[in-house]
Order: C-alpha cells, then structure tokens, then sequence
C-alpha cells in the first residue's frame, strides 16, 4: 500500500498516519519529522530548514525531493509506505511521480478535511515527545502523567514552530501552495476526502474506510 496524507497543519497527519502504519505493516515516512532530526543534529540540511520551519514557511522543492529519493529508496519502502507532509507543491508531486513507478502506479492520497478554526485550537495544545515523537493534545489525547510521555517518561514539549504567528504562515503556505496537489490527485482519480473532525478513533475509522 502507497498512500499520501495530505492536509493542513495540525490536521491529525501524525497521530493518523502512525496508527495507520502499524495496522499495515509500512513505514510512516514524515518529512517534516526527518527535518526536525536534522535540526535536532545540526546537520548542514538542518541548519538550512531551521529558519525557514520557524517561520512556517516551505523548505526548497530540490531539498525535498533528494530527502524523499533517498527515503523511498531504502529496502523498507518497496513494498509500501505513507507519506506525511509530501508532495506539499505541485513540483513536488510531479517529481514524486518519477520516483514512484513512472507515475504509472496508483497512490491512494488521502486529504484529510479540518477548518482552519478546530486547527488553532489544537495546535495551542499539542505537545510531543522529543525522543519518540508521540503526539500528544493536553485536552483530547492528553499523556497518563502531567507533561510526561506515557512510553518513555521523557519530558513533553512544545514545537518551536507552533507559535500563533508561524501556524498562521503554515495554514497560508497550505492553501496557497499544497491545495493544489489535492487538484492534481483529483485529476488522477486518486483523491479521497475524509472527515478529519471528531474522535481520533473515528477518523481512523474513516481513514481505513477510505483506503479499501
Ligand atoms: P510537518 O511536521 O509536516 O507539520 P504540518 O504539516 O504543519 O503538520 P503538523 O505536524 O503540525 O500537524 P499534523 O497534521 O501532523 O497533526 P497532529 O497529528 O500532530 O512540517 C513542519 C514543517 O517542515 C513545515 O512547516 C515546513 O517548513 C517543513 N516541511 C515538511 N515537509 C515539507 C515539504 N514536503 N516541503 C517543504 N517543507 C516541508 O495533530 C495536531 C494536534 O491535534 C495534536 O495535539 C493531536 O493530539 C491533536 N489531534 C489529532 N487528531 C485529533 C482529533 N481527531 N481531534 C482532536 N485533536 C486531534
């Protein structure tokens, strides 16, 4: 299974697609989690993403690209995957086509629908874990212990780029640079929409619904 989730910020792309590859048995393959390991390490990528994530803007395409050619290359990724937070441009789609099968195998892209409203409210309370990437939300998912990650007790935090002014950048880089991707899906017949609101048990629901 090759899938694609594609939606705004703070949609539920983490908390949906890490569940989804354990179901199925693929890697969950997040470009903005490989980002912030860079970050993280202070490589040369890193130091050239750190500014541009703050901000809330995009990473360069050709940045993107390499990352995804060498991730989908690994052994692991051949027989399936999900992508979270790529193709975000139209270039990125299209070059993500090469990669994949000559643009001749079918991807199932799932668009997750949330109102930029609900978006705010649950990026203010996200937290994460900064050694196993849990997501977290102090209101609907909140962890067992007060700020403490319930599978390794590491200390929760807060993502430098979640601050009302980069989230406001990100909602506009979605709609003005990744909703056309949704379009070229749709083009292919390989859109599904799906409810991203309500429980996070009843989205994956859909999700799996969705994927048959
Ligand atoms: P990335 O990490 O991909 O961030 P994003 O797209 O902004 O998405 P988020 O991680 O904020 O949200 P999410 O949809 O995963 O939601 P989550 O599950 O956490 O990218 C970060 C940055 O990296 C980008 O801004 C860009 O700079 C760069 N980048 C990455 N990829 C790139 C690319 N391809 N090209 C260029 N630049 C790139 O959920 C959010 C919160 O809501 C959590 O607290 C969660 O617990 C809660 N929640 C989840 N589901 C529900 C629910 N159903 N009900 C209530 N609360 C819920």
């Amino acid at each position: 299974m090759k899938i694609i989730f594609i939606g705004p910020p703070g949609s539920g792309k983490g908390t949906q697609a890490k569940r989804i590859a354990a179901e199925h048995g693929i890697p969950h393959i997040s470009t903005g989690d490989i980002l912030r390991e860079a970050v993280a390490e202070g490589t040369e990528l890193g130091k050239k993403a750190a500014p541009i994530m703050a901000s809330g803007g995009l990473v360069p395409d050709d940045l993107m690209i390499g990352i995804i050619n060498d991730r989908l290359g690994k052994a692991d990724a051949r027989k399936g995957f999900i992508l979270d937070g790529f193709p975000r441009t139209v270039v990125q789609a299209e070059k993500l086509d090469g990669i994949v099968g000559n643009g001749t195998e079918k991807l199932r892209v799932v668009q997750l629908l949330v109102p930029d409203e609900a978006i705010v409210k649950r990026i203010a309370l996200r937290r994460s874990c900064p050694q196993c990437g849990a997501i977290y939300h102090l209101e609907n998912q909140p962890p067992a212990n007060d700020n403490v990650c319930d599978k390794d007790g590491a200390e929760l935090v807060a993502r430098p780029d979640d601050t009302e002014a980069a989230v406001r950048k990100r909602l506009e880089a979605f709609h003005r640079q990744t909703m056309p991707v949704t379009s070229f899906y749709k083009t292919k017949s390989w859109l599904r929409e799906v409810d991203g609101t309500g429980p996070v048990d009843q989205v994956f629901e859909r999700i799996q619904r969705s994927l048959v």
